[in-house]
Formats: C-alpha cells, sequence, structure tokens
C-alpha cells in the first residue's frame, strides 16, 4: 500500500483485552486451578507449602460429599453445579469423603474456613450461607474450564487455607426493571452472577413514571394499563412479573443467599399508577404511562385518604410476597408543585400543623413506615427522605453523594451508600471506569462512626435496555464487589487496583464461559494515525 496516495489514514483500534488462562494444564491435560482469580479476594489466603507439592487431585468419578445438607436449600445448586462440571457427585459419606462441609456455630454471618489438605477439602462457617459463600471460594478456584462440563478427567488443586468473612453486611445491586422490562430468565442470570461475586442484595426497582411491574391483586389496571406505555414512535413497550414469577424469582434468590428487596417508589416516579387510577393524584386528570425520561410532577396525593389506602393495600400484597426485613420505599425527586396547589394537600398540612410540604412528605412516609413495621417491616428511602426531618426507623440509602449518609448518622439512622460519583452504573466509562468504582470507599472519615450498612450499584435503564445491561454492570459491579466484600482498607491499599486487574483477566474467561456479555472496564484507547 502506498500510503503517501491514501491521504489521512485512521487507524482506531477499539479495544484490546488479552486473557490469560489461570488454568495451566498439568500433563496429561488435566487442568489446574488455584487463588489467581479469587474475586472479591478474601481476607486471609495461605497455600500450604509450594504449590507444585501441594497439589489435591479430583478424579473425574470421585466428588464424595459428607455434610452437604447443611447447606439447605442451597445444596441443590452446590449439587447442580459439581454435575455441570461433569463429574459424578456422590453424598452421604459419613467418612472417606474428599468434600465436607460442617457447621461449627450457630449465627447467621457470612463467614468461612476453606481448608484443602491432605486430599480433602473441608469448608466450615457457622450458618447456610457461609457455607455458600465458602462454596463459592472453591468454585472461583477450581478451574475455569470445568463451568459447564469441562473437567471429565477431573481437576488439580493447590492445598491452601482460606479464612474469610465480608466488610459490609449489604452489598448489592439496583436493577431497574421499570424504563426498560427485563425477562424472568435475565433476572435469574443476573442473581447467579451476583452470587458469583458474593453479592448479597438484588434491589429491585418494580415501579416508575414509565412502568409498573408488579401485579396486584386488588388493584388489576396498575398492569393492565400501567405496565405498557407508548414509545415516541408509536410502539408499546412493557411487561410486568406475575405473583408466582415473583416468588420464582424470590426462591431462586433466596437458595443462592441473595436477598431480594423491592422498591415501590413514592410518593414520586408515580405516573404509571396515576394513568392506571387517576383519583390517586391531587388533579384527578387522566394521564398517559410516562413515555419520556425526567422527574414528573403528579405525584401521590398526600391529602387524600383513599390514596393512603390504595398504597397500604398495594404494600400489603408486597409483603405478602417478599420476606425481606426491608422494603424499599423510593422517596427522590418527588417536585412539590402539585402538593402546594392542591387543597387535600394543604388540608393535611394544616390539619397536622406541618409546616411545608417536605414536612408533608415526611408525615406521608412516616404514615407508610408505620404501617410497614405494623408487617414487621423496615423502610429504606433515598436521601431526599431527610428533607422534611428524617422519618423515624428508616434507613436512609445516599445517592446524591455522601453528605445524604454523614446526616442520616448523625441523626442515628443506618446508611446505605451509592453515590452518583462512583456506583451509577448507568453513568458512561468516561466519568466512572472500572477503577473509580474501585476507588470508592463507603465509610470515608467524613461519614463519622455510625452504621454503614454497606452500598450498591445502580444500573438505572433509560438508556440501556436489555440486552445492554450486563455490558453495563460487568465488569463495574465486580469492582465494588472487592470493595464492599474485602473492604476500603483492602482496595484502598497501594497496588491493590492493579492486582485485581491481574485476577480479572483469569475471571473474565470465567464470565466468557458463563455467557456473561461483559463490557469494558474503561474508555477504549483510540489511536490516531495520520499519514501525509
Ligand atoms: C435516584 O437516582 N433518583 C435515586
Ligand atoms: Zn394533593
Amino acid at each position: 500500500m502506498n500510503f503517501k496516495n491514501c491521504g489521512i489514514f485512521f487507524v482506531t483500534i477499539c479495544s484490546m483485552f488479552v486473557f490469560l488462562s489461570c488454568s495451566q494444564k498439568s500433563p496429561h491435560s488435566i487442568p489446574t486451578g488455584g487463588i489467581e482469580a479469587l474475586i472479591p479476594f478474601p481476607k486471609s489466603v495461605s497455600l500450604i507449602g509450594k504449590v507444585e507439592d501441594g497439589k489435591m487431585f479430583f478424579s473425574g468419578e470421585d466428588i464424595r460429599i459428607q455434610g452437604i445438607e447443611h447447606l439447605g436449600p442451597t445444596s441443590e445448586v452446590v449439587e447442580a453445579w459439581f454435575m455441570g462440571v461433569g463429574v459424578e457427585v456422590r453424598k452421604d459419606f459419613a467418612t472417606n469423603a474428599n468434600l465436607v462441609f460442617e457447621i461449627t456455630g450457630d449465627n447467621t454471618d457470612e463467614s468461612y474456613d476453606l481448608i484443602i489438605k491432605n486430599d480433602v477439602i473441608q469448608i466450615k462457617a457457622n450458618s447456610e450461607v457461609g457455607l455458600f459463600r465458602g462454596f463459592t471460594t472453591l468454585r472461583q478456584m477450581i478451574p475455569n474450564s470445568c463451568e459447564y462440563g469441562g473437567c471429565v478427567s477431573g481437576f488439580f488443586l493447590p492445598e491452601v487455607l482460606v479464612s474469610d468473612s465480608p466488610e459490609f453486611e449489604h452489598r448489592g445491586l439496583l436493577l431497574d426493571c421499570c424504563r426498560h422490562f427485563m425477562e424472568v430468565e435475565f433476572i435469574k442470570k443476573m442473581i447467579d452472577n451476583l452470587a458469583l461475586h458474593k453479592m448479597n442484595v438484588l434491589h429491585w426497582h418494580l415501579t416508575e413514571d414509565q412502568g409498573w411491574r408488579i401485579e396486584i391483586d386488588a388493584y388489576p389496571k396498575l398492569t393492565e394499563v400501567g405496565a405498557w406505555r407508548t414509545e415516541l414512535d408509536g410502539t408499546k413497550h412493557g411487561g410486568f412479573y406475575s405473583k408466582e414469577e415473583i416468588r420464582e424469582i424470590i426462591t431462586y434468590a433466596s437458595a443462592r443467599h441473595v436477598e431480594v428487596i423491592p422498591e415501590i417508589e413514592l410518593p414520586g416516579h408515580s405516573q404509571a399508577a396515576l394513568a392506571a387510577y387517576p383519583y390517586l393524584g391531587c388533579t384527578g386528570e387522566q394521564l398517559e404511562v410516562a413515555n419520556r425520561w425526567g422527574v414528573f410532577k403528579d405525584i401521590y396525593c398526600a391529602g387524600n385518604d383513599s390514596t393512603i389506602l390504595f398504597l397500604k393495600q398495594v404494600l400489603t400484597e408486597v409483603c405478602e410476597l417478599f420476606p425481606s426485613s426491608r422494603i424499599h420505599i423510593g422517596g427522590d425527586e418527588a417536585p412539590k408543585v402539585r402538593w402546594h396547589s392542591c387543597d387535600k394537600c394543604q388540608n393535611r398540612i394544616a390539619e397536622q400543623g406541618l409546616n411545608d410540604e417536605h414536612e408533608l412528605q415526611t408525615w406521608f412516609i412516616e404514615e407508610i413506615g408505620l404501617f410497614l413495621e405494623s408487617k414487621g417491616k423496615t423502610i429504606i428511602g433515598w436521601d431526599e427522605i431527610l428533607e422534611g426531618g428524617l422519618p423515624d426507623g428508616a434507613v436512609v440509602q445516599s445517592w446524591r453523594g455522601m453528605s445524604g449518609a454523614s446526616q442520616a448518622i448523625e441523626l442515628g439512622s443506618d446508611v446505605i451508600v451509592s453515590p452518583t460519583s462512583h456506583c451509577y452504573l448507568d453513568y458512561p466509562l468516561s466519568s466512572t471506569d472500572l477503577k473509580k468504582v474501585y476507588s470508592f470507599n463507603p465509610r470515608p472519615e467524613t461519614v463519622g462512626d455510625g452504621r454503614v450498612l454497606g452500598g450498591e450499584c445502580n444500573m438505572w435503564t433509560e438508556h440501556t435496555p436489555q440486552h445492554l445491561v450486563e455490558s453495563m454492570v460487568f465488569p463495574r459491579a465486580i469492582g465494588l464487589s472487592e470493595v464492599l466484600w474485602s473492604g476500603p482498607e483492602f482496595t484502598g491499599a497501594s497496588g491493590a487496583y492493579s492486582d485485581f486487574v491481574k485476577r480479572l483477566e483469569p475471571h473474565l474467561e470465567r464470565l466468557s464461559i458463563l455467557k456473561v456479555d461483559y463490557g469494558m472496564e474503561s474508555v477504549p484507547i483510540t489511536l490516531s494515525l495520520a499519514v501525509q
């Protein structure tokens, strides 16, 4: 090629990833696992002797399990995984087992010990969930190629001692299934991948201006009308989850020790409900399910007793479905313009001796909070719920930076942190790349000494239909999983990020085998060559 003749020549390299395998092939092509791809990295890991000397071999016919019953409903998940590896699982070995699950206490913490030594693997924990976290570490040590039947001849593992526990108890992902609807199987796959990274909360955003996604028996129009929107081009978008599907998802998540916390937004982000039942709003005007993004002024009327009754009935059905001890009630981005000019809302303000609409919001949320308390639930709300005074007993989720967290802690509340600066996975890589997420400190000094329960990454989906969601969530959520499990002291240490990236490379190979459509770590390098 004559470069002189082709003018300006641009070469753009969109992405350059080199995947290194963590599993070296032993003689006879038996793969060897190891600790090279553990994420989140355990609190303490020590190899016993030299890896080459201390190898344990699992033959393809020979997984002999003792104590699988200690895993409860999770035992089926563990068994199915080993069968997927291609080995025959034999259970109920009182002696001569080579994989032993042992309960050593009686609390519900997630700590565990994993010991691979003298041809036996032991996982010891105080609880079912601890045993499952230990199994997850073992799974990440077993060669990638074993996922989906790749180890019919067995595999080698190094002898090792792992002792582990999480830094934060709440490690979540918010999934907005309202702006774009997601299928049940897709959500289950997301739950699998949360569990693979020891994340334990799916914060399921189920109601919005642009779609109501949860079946409620008492109010069928919520899904007949509220679950569907007409897009600007005239096409329909929507869908909802039947109660049966919701139970299926909760059971699936629970067997993987992921708690599903529903978010039922109030008083704002409620236009889909108002489209179904116009009397719920201040004006009573017939509205459409929103088909644009943004913040809308039509919200639930706080002065109308029927609206409160409606919400209590909806939440009764929500509480019947969801066993989580907390229910997220939203509370963010609720403009007060309608309340300001609504007689009913103004009457409520007068009758309750409130000063303004912000205090009316606090009254409204406290009313709902008391109702949920009577059902044995506490509420989580976005940091706007602080604006009219913190509702009693509420957990605050700080999203507009970390100041909501500091303020809530000063008021004695527990907090969950997911600031836009580090945890918003709908933001592009140019503002929030993997390194930025990994640098997040959920408990900076400015937050004080109160209880930070943990954090979440938030996957809002205005611009992300289902087929793009995994590429936005991964690998950034994997970075956050290490922040929340291994803790900011570990992730903030010098060299921690480059060590994480080294472990991520082979780990991504596992995700490819699992058909996770993960995205990039940072903005791709672009090389422009100008040849005259
Ligand atoms: C939020 O992002 N509006 C909580
Ligand atoms: Zn009103």
